[in-house]
């Protein structure tokens, strides 16, 4: 499958205007793109209690199961934070990311410098947990 990276950059971008971080004032946008094509968005949303704050990884993961995607369904995603160098995401990210994404699927990370960053799930989360024998 083909990946609209322009269109993934472009989407990340737009969310992360959309970021609630009040406590950080650190602001993440993800985009993923889904086995039909269709690209889900999620921002960081903090809380007054801050350890409530979800992060724009797993809330794009989420709004894509929400829409049917399932296990394995989610074949790229585009992390976008306005900052100088690209950041890898969360512990906490990572298994969500090994749950729904394929070991060999790309995640990449841009910021709004030149800098960027590219992995596998397998690269980020090698060995990952699953509820299943073997792995
Ligand atoms: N954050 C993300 O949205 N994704 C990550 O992978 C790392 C951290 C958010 C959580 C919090 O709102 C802010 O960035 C600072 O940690």
């Amino acid at each position: 499958m083909t990946i609209p990276w322009q269109e993934l950059e472009q989407a990340a971008q737009q969310v992360v205007l959309n970021a609630y971080v009040p406590a950080s004032g650190f602001s993440v946008g993800a985009a993923l793109l889904d086995e039909s094509g269709t690209v889900h968005r999620g921002c960081n949303v903090e809380n007054a209690s801050f350890s409530l704050t979800s992060c724009a990884e797993r809330n794009a993961v989420f709004a894509a199961v929400a829409s049917g995607v399932r296990p394995g369904g989610v074949r790229a995603l585009v992390l976008y934070t306005p900052t100088e160098k690209a950041v890898s995401p969360c512990g906490a990210c990572r298994q969500v990311l090994a749950e729904f994404m394929p070991a060999q699927a790309p995640v990449r990370a841009l910021c709004k410098g030149p800098d960027q960053k590219e992995w596998t799930v397998e690269q980020l989360l090698p060995d990952a947990f699953a509820m299943k024998e073997g792995g």
